[in-house]
């Protein structure tokens, strides 16, 4: 049992041709695994080569020598598996590797793979959302999405780094079509999949636009309920990289529809109720009505902060509005529980409607 696991520690990888984008993933992904990676290509010259520790030229697989060349190198350079996204090269090894090098696996990322990627998506898609799925509130202002757009929103976010799972997005979704017109504002964006669900469906209901805050800073994501625990991952965090890929994420909106103010929600409110004005080297210029039609309470889960961005925040919310209290259940804190309780107790007056969906608090403000 040792002498294989060593083995298999030993054997290397062959990523084949070692340029294409998918390639670059899996020798990035198998060294940080720890395993031996040997990229390879036909090219005499292939810039790609600077992204591998070992490298061989292999002729093409059209070429007699092709064979031979794979045989000496998987023998010389102790070949144990090889990768290839190219779809020739896969339907060709597909055929032959077993009779060139027995044993070596092949993973080979096929093209005619990519139809059942999108089935897979369009089944859980349709799983969610077909059927009677309605949501407590008032009765929607617009129409349903259609099939296809609901198949374009869930695959896009999916791309997405985040915590947005598509039982919210579909809430969020369900929700939107029963918003008035107004701002959305979010509190916590970090890499923006929620931003991004949002301001998609903000545009395409035409409700107004969504203001993302968020200092992207490490300090104001120290929690200090649960002693800390959560920390130690908030510590090893990039923020200036967050809100890098947070405009990159949302680069394809412009002002109209979306715009960030990088500050706490404490400070940004003062911002928000003063000037309705904000803009950004991204978005450009964007006007905020000064209502909101959507808060979503995503910052910091610390109770203190959690009762702060409600105190600050929940108060601008327009009859008729909504408010989303992220991880109302959440395994990790209590502070957006204990702050939803008191929302929920503070406003009963008001609501409309109360549900939680996906761990999220979902109110209805209805006067
Ligand atoms: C859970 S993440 C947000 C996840 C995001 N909504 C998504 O869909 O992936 C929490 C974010 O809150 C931000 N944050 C922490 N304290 C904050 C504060 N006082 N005001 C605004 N944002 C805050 C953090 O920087 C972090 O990016």
């Amino acid at each position: 049992m040792a002498a294989r696991a060593q083995n298999l520690a030993e054997e290397a990888v062959l990523v084949f041709p070692g340029g294409m984008d998918r390639s670059l993933d899996y020798a990035h992904q198998a060294t940080g695994s720890r395993r031996r990676v040997v990229g390879a290509s036909s090219l005499a010259y292939d810039p790609a080569r600077a992204n591998y520790t070992d490298w061989v030229r292999l002729p093409l697989v059209t070429e007699p020598a092709f064979e031979g060349a794979l045989r000496d190198a998987v023998e010389g350079k102790k070949i144990g598996e090889i990768f290839t996204p190219h779809p020739m090269i896969g339907d060709y090894l597909e055929r032959r590797l077993a009779e060139i090098a027995p044993g070596v696996r092949l993973v080979h990322e096929s093209l005619l793979d990519v139809p059942e990627t999108y089935r897979r998506l369009t089944r859980a898609v349709d799983a969610l959302t077909d059927g009677p799925w309605d949501v407590a509130g008032p009765p929607p202002r617009t129409e349903e999405l259609g099939r296809i757009e609901r198949y374009a929103l869930f695959n896009h976010a999916r791309t997405l780094p985040g915590q947005c799972d598509n039982e919210k997005i579909w809430t969020i979704c369900e929700v939107l079509r029963r918003c008035p017109p107004g701002d959305l504002v979010e509190i916590g964006s970090l890499w923006g999949k929620s931003a991004f669900v949002l301001t998609w469906l903000a545009r395409r209901f035409a409700i107004g636009p969504v203001l993302c805050i968020d200092p992207w800073s490490a300090e104001t994501r120290h929690q200090h309920d649960e002693g800390g625990k959560v920390n130690a991952f908030a510590d090893r965090m990039d923020f200036d990289a967050a809100f890098e890929i947070f405009q990159i994420n949302l680069a394809d909106f412009d002002g109209r529809w979306i715009n960030f103010l990088r500050s706490t929600s404490q400070e940004a409110v003062a911002v928000y109720t003063e000037k309705h004005d904000v803009r950004s080297e991204t978005f450009g210029r964007t006007r905020y009505a000064g209502q909101i039609a959507f808060l979503h309470i995503d910052g910091n889960h610390d109770h203190a902060s959690v009762a702060d961005d409600i105190a600050l925040w929940a108060p601008l919310v327009m009859p008729g509005g909504w408010i989303v209290l992220d991880d109302y259940r959440w395994a990790f804190g209590h502070g957006p529980k204990l702050a939803g309780e008191n929302l929920l107790s503070v406003y009963a007056g008001r609501i409309g409607a109360a549900f939680v969906a996906d761990s999220a608090l979902f109110l209805w403000l209805e006067g």
